[in-house]
C-alpha cells in the first residue's frame, strides 16, 4: 500500500500545499503573499488573514496537480512550530479540522527540521550522518542529521539569522522588502575586495551578524570613509545617499562575501570537528549566488559530497514538510488533535 501525506505550511508568509507519496513529491503549490511589500516586512494580522483565505485554494490545487482524491491521503501533516503564531494557526485548524472529517492520522513537523529534510526530496540524496547549514529569515543553524527523526542543532546564531543581516542590510541601502535577492541581484555586478566588513570574533560553532549590521550602518552613515561611530565623520544625507548611489554594487557585493564567509567558515568548521563529509544547505538564503558558489567551491576544495534542495525546496514550501511527515508517519509519530501550535520551539 503506498503511503500518501498531504501536508500544510503557513509559518509565516506563503501559504503552501502539497503532496507526498513514498518520499516522493507529487505537487507542491505554493501562494505568495504580496501585500506585505508597501510596509518593508510582513504584518503578523495580514498574514493570518491571507492564510485564510489561501489555503483552500491552495489545498485544492495540491491535490488537483497530484491527481489526488482526499480518499486516497493516509495523513495529514502541518508545522506546528516555530513561526508567527496568528499564521501557524491558520495551517493547524486547518490541518486538524481535515483529520478529524476523514478520520486520518495527524503529524504535527518543526519547520527547521523540514527545511534540512528538503535535501531528501530530490533522487541525489546525502547518507548519514551529515551536516546541514540552515539559513532562513529566522534562523541560521548548522544541524546534525543521524536519521530523518534524529537532529541536532550544533551551532547557530546568538543574534540575528542570516536572512535577517541580508534584510537589515537591504533597508539601509534604500531597497525593498525582503531585500535579501535583491542584494544578490546587485552583488552580481559588483567588486566584493572593495570594501571591508568585520568578521565576527565568536567562538564554537555559533554565529553573530549583530556586529556586521552596525559596522555597516556606520559605514553608510560616513559615506564609506570609516565603519565607526565618531560625530565628525557622519555625512549629511545627499552625500550618504549619492556614496550608496555611486557604489551600490560594490557595497552589496562585500557586504554578500563577509555574510558568505561567516557562515562557511563555521561550516568548515563543523566538518573538521565532526569529521563529516556529506554537506548541504538548506533554507531561504540558500537561494543566494554567492553562497551557493563559494559552498560548491569549498565542497570541492575540502573533498566534501555537497548538496543543495531546488530553489522552489529552499524557501518555505509544503514539500518539505510533506518529506518530514512521511518518516515521522514510518515511525508512527502522530499526534493528538488536542495540539497547539507554537511560535517558538526548541528541538
Ligand atoms: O526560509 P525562508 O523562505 O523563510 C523563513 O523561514 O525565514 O527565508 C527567507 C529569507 C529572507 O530573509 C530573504 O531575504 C532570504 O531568505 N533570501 C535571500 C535570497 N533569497 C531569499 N537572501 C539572499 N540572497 C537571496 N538570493
Ligand atoms: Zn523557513
Amino acid at each position: 500500500m503506498p503511503i500518501t501525506i498531504l501536508a500544510i505550511e503557513s509559518s509565516c508568509d506563503e501559504t503552501s500545499a502539497a503532496v507526498c507519496r513514498d518520499g516522493k513529491i507529487l505537487s507542491n503549490s505554493i501562494a505568495n503573499q504580496t501585500v506585505h511589500e508597501q510596509f518593508g516586512g510582513v504584518v503578523p494580522e495580514l498574514a493570518s488573514r491571507a492564510h485564510m483565505q489561501n489555503i483552500v485554494p491552495v489545498v485544492d490545487a495540491a491535490l488537483h496537480n497530484a491527481g489526488c482524491q482526499l480518499d486516497s491521503i493516509n495523513a495529514i501533516a502541518f508545522t506546528q512550530a516555530p513561526g508567527l503564531i496568528g499564521s501557524l494557526l491558520v495551517g493547524a485548524q486547518f490541518a486538524k479540522s481535515l483529520s478529524l472529517a476523514l478520520d486520518k492520522p495527524l503529524i504535527a513537523v518543526h519547520h527547521m527540521q523540514a527545511h534540512v529534510l528538503a535535501n531528501l526530496i530530490p533522487e541525489k540524496r546525502p547518507s548519514f550522518p551529515f551536516l546541514c547549514l540552515t539559513v532562513s529569515g529566522g534562523h541560521t543553524q548548522i544541524v546534525q542529521c543521524d536519521s530523518p527523526t534524529q537532529l541536532h542543532v550544533i551551532g547557530e546564531t546568538i543574534d540575528d539569522a542570516a536572512g535577517e543581516a541580508f534584510d537589515k542590510t537591504a533597508k539601509m541601502l534604500g531597497l525593498p522588502y525582503p531585500g535579501g535577492p535583491l542584494i544578490d541581484k546587485h552583488a552580481a555586478n559588483g567588486n566584493a575586495k572593495r570594501f571591508k566588513f568585520p568578521e565576527p570574533q565568536i567562538p564554537g560553532l555559533d554565529f553573530s551578524f549583530s556586529g556586521l549590521k552596525t559596522s555597516i550602518l556606520y559605514f553608510l552613515k560616513n559615506a564609506g570613509t570609516s565603519n565607526l561611530f565618531k560625530e565628525e565623520f557622519l555625512a549629511d544625507e545627499s552625500t550618504r545617499q549619492k556614496f550608496i548611489d555611486e557604489n551600490l554594487a560594490d557595497i552589496c557585493a562585500s557586504v554578500q562575501e563577509r555574510i558568505v564567509s561567516i557562515l562557511l567558515n563555521k561550516l568548515k568548521k563543523a566538518a573538521a570537528e565532526t569529521g563529516i563529509t556529506d554537506i548541504c544547505l538548506a533554507g531561504g538564503v540558500s537561494a543566494n549566488s554567492g553562497l551557493r558558489k563559494a559552498f560548491r567551491a569549498l565542497g570541492e576544495k575540502e573533498h566534501w559530497n555537497t548538496y543543495i534542495p531546488a530553489f522552489e525546496y529552499c524557501t518555505d514550501n509544503a514539500a518539505m514538510i510533506a518529506i518530514t511527515g512521511y518518516y515521522k508517519y514510518l515511525e508512527n509519530d502522530f499526534t493528538e488533535l488536542s495540539i497547539s501550535p507554537t511560535a517558538r520551539a526548541e528541538w
